[in-house]
């Protein structure tokens, strides 16, 4: 049988890296799409890059040329648009852009579909920020949750424009009867999860705090010593640094962790178990909409806790700071998926949990120093 040929829109962030990795896997031949960056961007992606069945493209989804362009030109059997302005506080402040890319972004590459490829299939990646503070009440025994059912009810501009995309999924697969697909996907990490997504903020401040450790020193030692730290230097500059500790080498300050909402609560799962699911809704023989989820749920403060414990930390809130800079105008405070359709339908089931997924995370960020 011929190779099978996917593209990825996306393809530079964490899960079009492991997307990539997954397909490759599989023998499939992977088209890349990626916009244009001063900078290199492709670190996600080493594992990929010297394989001959991987391409980079250029190519962005708010550009309708450039979309059609690709389809044209490789015309693939399978087609993820993982491509978005994916971070919701930055959607306030870019809500325009935001509505391009997520909203717009989507139906470029539907169009594109529809009127060069109409056979590819298609996987978009829509969120369980669409139901923003709404669930459902109970079901399996399973209270406070959101499935296919749950009425979406999106709080940001982020998750407005995502409404946008999914339907636009809906649209197509029922007008044009095309093979499209949303995943609706609760929150994802993992070691190469973006920095400024709270999971990976918290685990690479870990990194580098324990880097800027006194490479003698054990970590229990040096937090038993906090009791007789320097006042002074704790009331002066409590907003941004933790006080000095022992003989700690160069810098006698480090900065605080500062975050906001530390109440709201996620569903945390493993990006290497979500991509494995996007491409089992491909293989389907019919297209539909799953939620993708655990269906555990934690707050940041127990991921703070979570965390902190791994190197030895329980008095993690001495460490962080609450700065408004990083609350947002609204704020979703509870998900928590049932995905019971994806399990019942296509077998899906998350293998990684909680305390791995943050173990996994903040040794990451430990070792990256080494
Ligand atoms: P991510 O790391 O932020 O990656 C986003 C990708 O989109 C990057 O490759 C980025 O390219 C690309 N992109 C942004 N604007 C683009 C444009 N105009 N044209 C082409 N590419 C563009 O996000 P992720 O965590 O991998 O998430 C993947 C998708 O799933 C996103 O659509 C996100 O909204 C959605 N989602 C994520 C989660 C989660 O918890 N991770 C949950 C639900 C849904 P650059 O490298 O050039 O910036
Ligand atoms: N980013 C960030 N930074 N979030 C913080 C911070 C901080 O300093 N402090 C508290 N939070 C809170 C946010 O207010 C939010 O309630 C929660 O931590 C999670 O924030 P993020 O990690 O940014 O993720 P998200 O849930 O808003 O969005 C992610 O998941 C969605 C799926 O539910 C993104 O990956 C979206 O693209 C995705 O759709």
């Amino acid at each position: 049988m011929d190779k099978k040929t996917a593209m990825i829109f996306g393809v530079t962030g964490q899960d079009g890296s492991y997307l990539s990795e997954l397909l490759l896997g599989k023998g499939y031949q992977v088209i890349g799409v990626t916009r244009r960056c001063s900078v290199n961007n492709t670190e996600r992606l080493e594992n990929c890059l010297p394989n001959a069945n991987f391409v980079l493209c250029e190519g962005d989804v708010t550009d309708y040329p450039s979309t059609s362009g690709a389809m044209r030109e490789y015309m693939p059997d399978e087609c993820y648009n993982l491509a978005a302005q994916s971070h919701v506080g930055t959607s306030f402040k870019q809500p325009c852009y935001s509505l391009d890319v997520c909203a717009g972004g989507v139906l470029n590459v539907l169009e594109s579909i529809r009127t060069i490829n109409p056979t590819c299939r298609f996987y978009q990646a829509s969120t369980s920020e669409l139901f923003g503070n709404n669930h459902s009440e109970t079901h399996d025994g399973i209270t406070r949750y959101q499935d296919e059912d749950t009425a979406l009810m999106p709080t940001s501009p982020y998750a407005i424009a995502k409404l946008a995309g999914h339907n636009f999924v809906k649209m197509y697969r029922d007008a044009y009867n095309i093979h499209a697909s949303a995943g609706i996907l609760f929150n994802h990490e993992s070691e190469r999860r973006g920095e400024k997504f709270v999971t990976r903020k918290i685990t690479k401040w870990i990194g580098d705090f324990v880097a800027w450790l006194p490479p003698e020193s054990n970590i229990n030692d040096c937090m038993s010593q906090l009791p007789c730290m320097d006042t002074q230097l704790v009331f002066r500059d409590k907003e941004f640094y933790i006080p000095t500790i022992g003989n700690v080498a160069n810098s006698p300050v480090f900065p605080k962790l500062r975050l906001g909402n530390l109440d709201a609560a996620r569903d945390w799962g493993h990006a290497e178990d979500y991509v494995r699911m996007m491409w089992m809704m491909l293989q389907a023989d019919k297209p539909d909409d799953y939620v993708i989820a655990t269906g555990k749920t934690h707050t940041i403060k127990e991921f703070l806790e979570e965390a902190f414990a791994v190197v030895g930390i329980s008095n993690w809130s001495d460490y962080v700071y609450i700065d408004p800079e990083f609350c947002r105008p609204s704020d979703v405070e509870y998900l928590c998926g049932h995905a019971g359709k994806a399990k019942k339908e296509l077998g899906w089931e998350p293998r990684v949990n909680f305390k791995e997924l943050v173990t996994r995370m903040v040794q990451h960020d430990i070792k990256s120093h080494a």
